[in-house]
This record gives structure tokens, sequence and C-alpha cells, in this order.
């Protein structure tokens, strides 16, 4: 029999409320919006296309609009056997047998990812089982790459148009896109296309949210083969200055580079092989592979009513301990427009505030906090930074900041020791009533 009792014990034991409270940030920012995943035939002939469709599944009911396109190199090799040069980068040009064996190993592809993905997971009720339509057809039109260097590419082509509004049709009416790398040209041929190229195509003409790289490898590496978390347009262009990647690396960084500095918010690279690597990177802080954005992932922006929580939750260990003063949600909601909080993705990882007093011409920094996994990045010195820009832009003449436990934190960052007659009046005031003795620092600006 189960008792609430073992209930609770089990849910103190695990992860699951703090790893759900995490992740909720994110749900709620995903609702609505359009991924465009691109799923190597490496994955989709391994054992893991059973998991990687289940969790597809799940990102459609929870409201993501989501365009798949399939690789199917494997299906080549698998059909024509090893000796077979597959990929288009072995052998660029596709002969009337060669484009043969594409459309067969296509439509391989497309039946066993549309079979996976009418699957009902054993975790999902069949009555509550989300029913994903999957829609195919004639979305990319295409046009010969024609004779390059003496040498003609045959039924090798490039990506004329992406028909958007078709696909957008579809996704507006609940439907997952299913797209094939082979477009049609006006005079009704079919032309091979490569992946990226049509996963670079697609995203940008229906503007998605997302383009996630499904393939082997955790993510991009960097000179030391150590998984890169993240990366903005600016280090992208320069690691593909360094050209010191290989060739499957370096197409990804020029797509990725391409697709950010045309609307598309987010690239990815994660291994499709690794079971949970696309919940993993969606849902979590840490994520799971590469994470490229066209700016730099954080941010620091004035505090609304939305963060309240999120401040709260930063201050509460602080405030056990007795670093920080306690704060309760009242007092967060009539000061507010004081705080600042330093944002990455759709999380909070710290936040200041500034008070000012007008008849001194000073300002008091205080509640700087960085949440402990986040420390020791140059945050805190990034959200100073930002106060004292704040406080210049108000023509104050000093910041003071008390603490109890950060006294050489600021001295190292050019705030001195002072005396109690130095802080503003109301705040000498109220200094002296919460008896917290805390040591005073002070910075002409
Ligand atoms: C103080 C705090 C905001 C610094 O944030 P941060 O993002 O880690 O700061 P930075 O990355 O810019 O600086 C990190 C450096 O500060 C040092 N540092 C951290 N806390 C320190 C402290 N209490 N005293 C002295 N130095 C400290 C770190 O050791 C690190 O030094 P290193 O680079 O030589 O190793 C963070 O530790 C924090 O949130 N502390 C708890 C709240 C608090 O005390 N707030 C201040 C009172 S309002």
């Amino acid at each position: 029999m189960n008792t609430r009792a073992g209930n609770q014990e089990f849910f103190h034991n695990n992860r699951f409320i703090h790893d759900f409270r995490q992740a909720s940030p994110y749900i709620h920012h995903f609702n609505g919006k359009t991924l465009v995943l691109a799923i190597s035939s490496h994955v989709l002939v391994s054992d893991k296309l059973a998991a990687l469709a289940a969790d597809i599944l799940l990102l459609t009911s929870l409201g993501m609009r989501l365009v798949i396109i399939h690789g199917c190199s494997q299906y080549i090799q698998a059909i024509a056997g090893r000796s077979t040069a597959i990929s288009i980068d072995e052998n660029p040009i596709t002969d009337e047998a060669a484009l043969e064996l594409v459309k067969q190993a296509s439509g391989i592809a497309r039946f066993n990812l549309e079979a996976a993905l009418s699957m009902i997971p054993t975790q999902i009720m069949e009555h509550s089982t989300p029913n994903i339509r999957i829609a195919g057809g004639n979305f990319l039109r295409a046009k010969p790459l024609g004779v390059i260097n003496g040498i003609d590419m045959c039924y090798s082509g490039c990506v004329r148009k992406v028909d958007a509004t078709a696909i957008e049709e579809r996704l507006a009416h609940n439907q997952l896109v299913l797209i094939s790398p082979i477009g049609h040209s006006l005079s009704g041929q079919c032309y091979r296309l490569q992946v990226n190229e049509v996963a670079q195509a697609v995203s940008e003409a229906i503007s998605a949210e997302k383009l996630i790289f499904l393939g082997t490898q955790q993510g991009l590496l960097d000179e030391q083969q150590q998984t890169i978390s993240k990366l903005n347009c600016i280090e992208i262009r320069q690691l593909l200055a360094r050209n010191i990647t290989d060739k499957r690396q370096t197409e990804l960084l020029q797509t990725a580079a391409h697709v950010l500095e045309h609307g598309v918010q987010r690239v990815h690279v994660l291994s499709g092989l690794q079971d949970g690597s696309l919940l993993q990177e969606l849902f979590t802080r840490e994520g799971s592979g590469t994470a490229m954005a066209k700016a730099p992932f954080m941010r620091i922006r004035p505090a609304e009513n939305k963060d309240i929580g999120e401040i709260l939750q930063l201050i509460a260990p602080l405030e056990a301990t007795g670093v920080l003063l306690p704060r309760d949600s009242e007092y967060m909601e009539n000061h507010i427009h004081e705080f600042s909080v330093l944002e990455q993705d759709c999380y909070v990882y710290g936040c200041v505030a500034l008070h000012v007093y007008p008849e001194e011409n000073a300002g008091e920094l205080a509640c700087l906090i960085v949440s402990p996994d986040a420390r020791a990045r140059g945050y805190g010195e990034l959200l100073l930074a930002h106060v004292i820009k704040q406080a210049q832009e108000l023509q104050l003449q000093a910041l003071f900041a008390l603490s109890t436990h950060t006294g050489d934190w600021f001295v190292e960052r050019g705030f001195s020791s002072a005396t109690l007659a130095q802080l503003p009046a109301e705040r000498q005031q109220q200094y002296t009533s919460n008896k917290r003795r805390s040591k005073i620092f002070r910075r002409q600006l």
C-alpha cells in the first residue's frame, strides 16, 4: 500500500521537484515556439531512435512546433554496400543510379521515423497519447548545382526556395513536418540536397526559434577535444578563422553563424545517441551539448515582478546564514524597481539593487548575489559595473556597500572602509536599529 509518508520521503530523497521547477521557465518559454531538428541517419539506424522519438513526442505535447529534417547516408550504405561512397561529401556527383539510391534511402528513413513517432511510449497512457500527425510534401524547390570546374554534378542540387507558408500551415494545424533531403525543380526533376543546407534554409525561412543538430558527437569540440558548452557569433567566427576544426565541425559552425545572423535564436549540436540529451539541452541550465547564440548568452536587465520568486530563492540561503538582511515578497514588490537581474537564457543567475539617497547624492549597492553554481565567472563584477554605471548616469557622487562577509571583495574592487557618519542620515538610523554591525564600504564615483 502507498502511504503519504512514504511518498514524502521519496520526494525528499530525489531531485524530481528541484529539476521540475528548474525546467519550468523553459517549458513556459518554448510553448508555441518552432524548433527545427536535423537528425543524422546514424541516429535513425541506432537503437536510440525509440527513446528520441518519445522525447520528440513530449516536446510536441508541451506545445512546441517541430520540423524534422532527416539524413539518409546510413540507409544508402545499407542498400548499396559498404564500399559505396555514400555521403555527398565523399561523392558530390549524384548520377541517375545514385539519385535512385537517395530516393530509396530517404523513403526508408521517413517510414522508420514515422513508425517511431507513432509508437506509444510506455510511460504515456494510451488515452492521453498526443495525437501526432506527420506532414510531408513538396516544401523544397531545388535547382541543379550544374557544372563545377568542368565536372557535371548531375542530380546534386541546392535549395532554391522553401515553401514557408505551406510549412507554417501544417504547424498551425499541430502537425509535425518531416522533410527529406530531396528537392524538386520547376521541370519536375528531383535533386539530392545536403541536410545542413536544408536545415539552414528551412530554419531561416520559418524564423525558427532553434535549429538543433542531433548527430553522433556530444557537441562541438575545442582544441583539447573537450565539448564546448556555449558559443556566440564572435567566438564562432574566431574558431572558423583559426581553421582548427574538422570539415564536419566547420560546416556546422558556418551553418550556425549564418542562421544566427538571419533570425534563428539558437543553434544546438547534440548527440542523438545519448539518452535524454535533447531534454537535458532544452530544460536544464547545464545543457548537454553545444549551444550557440548571436550575442553573448548573458545579459543584465531591470528586474520585473515575475523575477521576484527567483530573487527570493537567491536570497533565502544567505538570509538563513545571516549574510543578507531578510526580504519578503511584499518588500520585493515595493522595491523591484531598484533591482537588476543577471539573466542567462531564461534563468536568473544573480541580482543587485541600487537604492538612491537623493539628498546626499549617494547610492547604496545592496543585495548583490550570484547563484552559487555560477560564481567565480566574473558575474559579480559585471553586476557591480552595472550598478556603478547606473549611479554615474544618475550623477551620484558616492556608492556605499554594507557587508558582514564580503568586505575584501569590495575592497579589491575599489571600495574603502567608511564610518557610520559617512552614511546617509536615513541609512544611519536603519544601521543602528538592525544591530547587524555590518562593515561599511564607500567608493567615490
Ligand atoms: C560576492 C559575490 C557576489 C561574488 O560573485 P562572483 O560572481 O563569484 O564574483 P566574481 O566572479 O566577479 O569574483 C570572484 C572572485 O571573488 C572572490 N570572492 C568571492 N566571495 C568573496 C568574499 N566573500 N570575500 C572575498 N573574495 C570573495 C572569489 O574567490 C573570486 O576570486 P578569484 O577570482 O581570485 O578566485 C558572490 O560570492 C555572492 O553572491 N556572495 C554571497 C552574497 C554576498 O555576500 N553579497 C555581498 C553583500 S551585498
